[in-house]
């Protein structure tokens, strides 16, 4: 590890830089700012209180000191004077919410109190963030902490960044990368898109051909996205990946550590052109599909209503899945489901007969509600992206709505009848693969769109027309990046951030706190911050009165 050792006067200078003015993101509850600071140094005592040394929460909060702020704290007694404490309340204070925590810090010390391992990781974020924005590659003797007093807990339970891996493929090192990020700004949920059109991406022991086949497509990454140049006759698929059950658990625990729930997304049971070319018998026609190598529309490809075996593929899939993943919940895709195979499938037909179902879009129904008392019965939730209500669904299936342009009036409905839990994730302000500058400004190419950082801030969870109560049922919000247009790891990042920025503060802060002004002044802050970590991002900011005209 860099480690420098400064003089007095660079400590000062790295007191004095931009600490006057606290800048903390998301914006806290409350945050009172005092008179004076406390300097952290190499011999200040380190407290773990009512904390199990050995968990995963112990380990990274000692982990994260040495790699983010360069120290190697003694450990230090409960009563020890002048320290960094990180302490678990051992009876739970009924004032602090799940995932809340407390921070103090004066001339005393510094204490960072939650009533879970949830809040001291968040706690843990804003101290890093009080500490100067270079901190990570210019580690010094000494770190200077601005006296103040904070109370901070999260507005939505669910706070969520979902990345594409099948567009293209990213390694375990870059999803780490992706979940410090979350951490950083107290995002709790991960959606794993696993499975699309251009590639499977995870091990499943009892459907090799997956992974052998459908992780693997012929490479175009020489080429734009768009120009879609299909395989050349014994062309070999050599762009791809998967995930190994074990890269996936040390992801997972990577993810526990930071407070970070990982949901899967299998798609069903469209969006599987990947599945049909290693499996054709799971398609109702005879057509050659292919692992996709660029855009094609309408997607053809779906798995046939009417074969059973693609109900036993979807079950023994989930199986392995529940083994595999701890989170309560399963993403079961159910989006873009194009069904004019079905209409022309004799067996679909016979399927949608038989069951006395009215169209094609109950045979979807049916078949994710078949999935659904599947992952029940092993104690699982589905969630689903909003079409899944079209042919009807359980109340305990959550819905992720996404199509910014169906009114919210059908989720109220789906609340207000069925009582549905709702994850809002509009394109209108959370779909990250837009461009964030006007498209002749930018400077990667995206999908279309434009979404400015701008307006993923003005983001509000709640639709409007829902009463107090009702307001409950929707669990929060989420920024979806698709992948089609970002070939790298650094692309990813450039149209991730700073737009999560914006994002966290409209899941977390509360909705009084929240003002662009202050926020667009915090962001160069923030920048030099991700730049010390080695994130790339985009530098311009996009504004909303600069929307062209539609
Ligand atoms: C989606 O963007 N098709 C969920
Ligand atoms: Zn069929």
């Amino acid at each position: 590890m860099k480690h420098l050792l400064l003089s007095a006067s660079t400590l000062l200078l790295l007191a004095g830089c931009g600490q006057k003015a606290i800048n903390l993101v998301p914006q806290p509850v409350q945050i009172t700012a005092q008179q004076g600071q406390f300097v952290i140094t190499h011999n200040t005592p380190l407290v773990l209180q009512n904390m199990d040394a050995s968990s995963a929460t112990a380990l990274y909060i000692q982990e994260f000191l040495s790699s983010r702020l360069g120290l190697h704290l003694p450990s230090g007694s409960d009563d020890a004077a002048q320290a960094l404490r990180f302490i678990l309340n051992p009876t739970p204070d009924a004032a602090l919410p799940a995932e809340g925590y407390t921070l103090q810090a004066n001339a005393n010390g510094i204490s960072i109190v939650a009533n879970t391992d949830a809040g001291l990781v968040y706690g843990l974020q804003t101290l890093y963030q009080l500490a100067p924005a270079q901190i990570s590659t210019q580690h010094v003797d000494a770190i200077a902490i601005p006296a103040v007093d904070i109370t901070d807990y999260p507005r939505f339970e669910w706070r969520g960044s979902h990345l594409d891996v099948s567009r293209h493929f990213f390694d375990v090192e870059y999803v780490k990368k992706h979940l410090d990020v979350m951490a950083l700004y107290k995002l709790n949920k991960f959606h794993w898109h696993l499975t699309d059109d251009h590639g499977w991406r995870l091990q499943i022991d009892k459907y090799p051909k997956l992974t052998e086949i459908g992780a693997w497509r012929v490479d175009r990454s020489k080429e734009t996205w768009l120009s879609n140049i299909p395989p050349k006759e014994g062309e070999p698929a050599t762009y791809g990946g998967f995930y190994t059950k074990e890269q996936v658990k040390e992801v997972l625990a990577y993810a526990a550590a930071r407070n970070i729930e990982v949901i899967p997304e299998i798609e069903i049971p469209g969006h599987c052109s990947e599945v049909l070319a290693s499996y054709p018998e799971f398609a109702c026609d005879t057509f050659p599909y292919i692992v996709e190598v660029g855009p094609y529309w309408p997607p053809k490809a779906i798995m046939c209503g009417g074969n059973d075996k693609v109900i036993t593929f979807f079950n023994d899939i989930m199986d392995e899945v529940i083994e595999l993943f701890p989170s309560q919940y399963i993403h079961i895709g159910g989006d873009e489901a194009e069904k004019g195979n079905w209409k022309a499938c004799a067996k679909c037909q016979a399927r949608i007969k038989k069951l006395k179902l009215n169209n094609e879009e109950e045979l979807q129904s049916w078949m994710i509600r078949e999935v659904e008392k599947h992952v029940a019965a092993k104690n699982k939730r589905i969630i689903g992206w909003d079409e899944i209500l079209e042919g009807g669904v359980t109340p305990n299936a959550v819905l992720m709505y996404w199509r910014g342009w169906v009114k919210d009036s059908v989720l109220i409905d789906a609340i207000r009848k069925q009582g549905n839990q709702v994850i809002m994730t509009p394109n209108t302000y959370c779909y990250i693969d837009y461009y964030q500058t006007l498209p002749q400004q930018a400077t990667q190419v995206a999908i279309g769109g434009y979404l400015p950082i701008e307006k993923v801030y003005a983001f509000e969870p709640i639709p409007t027309g829902l009463s107090a109560d009702e307001a409950h049922f929707i669990k929060g919000g989420q920024a979806n990046l698709w992948a089609e247009f970002l070939f790298e790891s650094t692309n990813v990042e450039y149209m991730l951030l700073p737009r999560l920025l914006a994002l966290a503060e409209a899941v977390w802060s509360p909705k009084e706190a929240r003002n662009w002004a202050r926020f667009e002044q915090q962001l160069p802050n923030q920048k030099k911050r991700l730049s010390a970590l080695g994130y790339n991002y985009c530098n311009e900011v996009g504004l909303i009165k600069d929307a062209p005209k539609e």
